[in-house]
């Protein structure tokens, strides 16, 4: 079986098979920063580039470093900022309502991950754009993560299948967004809730982590 942290030849040689093909896109958008107009494209594909290359770093190295979640909140909203941006959506803003300091067991990758699906829901949820709050609390026996936006929220009809693989409300969608975070967070031991928010209208995903699994 394969472990994270054994280095293996054949993904070593995909890393840097994929990290050349990473190459030639981030050289493509750097021409096309050139033209004046086309600069928030450019700049969108490199950064959808530094992602894919901390992806294949996370392949080839699985480590199981802490990884600050202020990083991965960043790293996911401006996701959300380039996608939003291109299809020429009103801005979503993500607010962080935590103290620094809070880390997560690796791999980073997979926090992303989490991260990017439940920001991309929030801002779906806001087609007229709004605000995703990010709040984090650390207590003696565990961890809390809350995301919560400003869209109509969400059914009750719905609520306990919406972590179902392939169940969407949404036409032509695969439905995957919400088994993917729930599985990842599961894998961390850790499970995720979904409600919603008591005091507006909005969804509020939360997430419950042991103590174990935020290190530092
Ligand atoms: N923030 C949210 N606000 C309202 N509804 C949501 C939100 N996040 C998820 N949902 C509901 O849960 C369903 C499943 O979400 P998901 O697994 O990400 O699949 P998809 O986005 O492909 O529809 C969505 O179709 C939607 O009905
Ligand atoms: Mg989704």
């Amino acid at each position: 079986m394969w472990r994270p942290n054994e280095e293996s030849p054949d993904l070593a040689g995909l890393a840097h098979d994929l990290n050349n093909v990473f190459e030639t896109i981030a050289e493509a958008a750097e021409l096309l920063s050139d033209e004046e107009q086309s600069q928030p494209l450019a700049a969108a594909i490199a950064r959808s580039v530094e992602r894919g290359r901390r992806l294949v770093d996370g392949l080839a190295d699985q480590h199981l470093a802490p990884i600050d979640l202020a990083v991965v909140v960043d790293r996911a909203a401006d996701f959300v900022r380039d996608l939003t941006g291109l299809l020429g959506r009103p801005e979503v803003c993500v607010l962080r309502q935590f103290d620094p300091g809070l880390h997560l067991r690796g791999p980073g990758s997979e926090w992303e991950r989490v991260f990017m699906n439940l920001f991309l829901n929030a801002a779906q949820a806001m087609p007229a754009g709004g605000v995703i709050t990010v709040h984090a609390l650390s207590q003696s026996g565990g961890h809390e993560i809350h995301v919560a936006d400003e869209g109509p929220g969400i059914s009750a009809e719905i609520l306990p299948r919406i972590f179902e693989p392939n169940f969407s409300t949404r036409r032509q969608h695969p439905g995957l967004g919400l088994h993917i975070v729930d599985t990842i967070v599961r894998r961390h031991g850790g499970a995720i809730r979904a409600a919603n928010r008591s005091t507006r209208s909005g969804a509020r995903f939360s997430i419950l982590l042991p103590a174990t699994q935020t290190p530092v």
